[in-house]
């Protein structure tokens, strides 16, 4: 088993994530070490029930250059010669003009200080989130990988040997909570407005569906939400807080099964955590109590890791560096990218 300290660039790398709704920078040191990191997550889009692609852009190109200041501030560094070593940047998979103002503002700082850009592919630098919190990681690794547009497990050989195993065949994990939340009439994310709802709900209180349950790694998660909406407009005497509950119990159950019974059918020495979703407190006990009892190590990053960063961005830009150089700095954005 290859427990791996993975080579890195070392020195320090500013990350920048402008792939969907969150204005995000931060400085890494030597590949691993968080020295700041800003987050600033939109709030126009919370009366639309979802993330409006032009209002999104719009915000980062307010907030962006504010949002790499602090986090040049924070790490106690000096805007005007702030002895960085590397922009890292999310080139995509995302929104177009979301991400297009991430990789302009890395593309003039890279010109402004003379200093390499690397971009970063965003379903990577989720992946890289675990390095930013543990020092080695056993290798091959099932990762877990939900947030609010991709679902998927990734079977780690180790860092940039990716082999995705199973998929949503339709609906991500976080957009099922977005939609079941918006449909109950919480906010936008969704998410999180759920996980406070079922805090004061029973999770056993209805029996939602587990699909697929055909032994592929697969997941669907359309038809848990028409059952859900149908279930609810029948009984409109079930509290809110039980249905919350109980949605957040099939989804935790079904992405927990499938990632263990990956781990074991790929034999993999750890389980880990990464994305949105994995700020999910149920997913994160039900996972850890589930991996331990199979005796695998598992890796679970803070929420402020799982949802999007820049040091996650940093950390994975930092590996590419190190392994494949920088990028041409007529880099782009591209909103379809897969994982690499
Ligand atoms: O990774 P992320 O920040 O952005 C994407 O790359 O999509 O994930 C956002 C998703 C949203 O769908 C949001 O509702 C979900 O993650 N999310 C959560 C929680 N916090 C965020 N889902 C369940 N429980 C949470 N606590
Ligand atoms: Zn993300």
């Amino acid at each position: 088993m290859g427990m791996n300290s993975h080579a890195v660039a070392s020195g320090l790398i500013l990350g920048i994530e402008t792939s969907c709704d969150e204005t995000a920078a931060a400085v890494v040191k030597d590949g691993a070490l968080a020295l700041s990191s800003v987050i600033y997550s939109q709030q126009v889009h919370s009366k639309f029930g979802g993330v409006v692609p032009e209002l999104a852009g719009r915000e980062h190109e307010r907030r962006i250059l504010t949002v790499i200041r602090q986090a040049i501030d924070d790490a106690g560094l000096k805007m005007a010669k702030p002895q960085i070593d590397a922009v890292a940047v999310t080139t995509g998979p995302g929104l177009a003009g979301a991400l297009m103002v991430g990789v302009a503002a890395a593309k003039a700082l890279s010109l402004a200080w003379g200093i390499p850009i690397v971009g970063v592919n965003h379903l990577e630098g989720h992946l890289f989130a675990v390095h930013l919190e543990q020092d080695s990681i056993a290798y091959p690794s099932i990762m877990l990988l939900v947030s609010g547009g991709h679902t998927m497990i990734v079977l780690v050989e180790e860092p940039g040997k990716y082999r995705v195993v199973g998929q949503s065949l339709d609906d991500a994990a976080g957009e099922a909570f977005d939609k079941v939340a918006r449909f109950l009439g919480l906010g936008y994310p969704g998410g999180p407005e759920i996980e406070r709802e079922a805090e004061f709900g029973d999770p056993k209180a209805v029996r939602f569906p587990r699909a697929l349950r055909d032994g592929s790694f697969n997941f669907s998660f359309s038809g848990l939400k028409t059952a859900v909406v149908t279930y609810a407009k029948r009984n409109a005497d079930v509290g809110v807080s039980d249905i919350a509950a109980s949605f957040e119990d099939a989804v935790v159950d079904i992405l927990v099964e499938k990632t263990l019974n990956a781990a074991k059918a790929f034999g993999a020495h750890s389980v880990a955590l990464a994305g949105g979703v994995g700020a999910n407190t149920r997913l994160r006990t039900v996972l850890t109590s589930r991996a331990r009892t199979l005796g695998v190590a598992v890796y679970i990053p803070s929420r402020q890791n799982c949802t999007d960063n820049g040091a996650m961005i940093a950390a994975a830009g930092a590996w590419r560096l190190e392994n494949f150089g920088p990028s041409d700095l007529g880099l782009g954005a591209y909103p379809s990218l897969a994982l690499p």
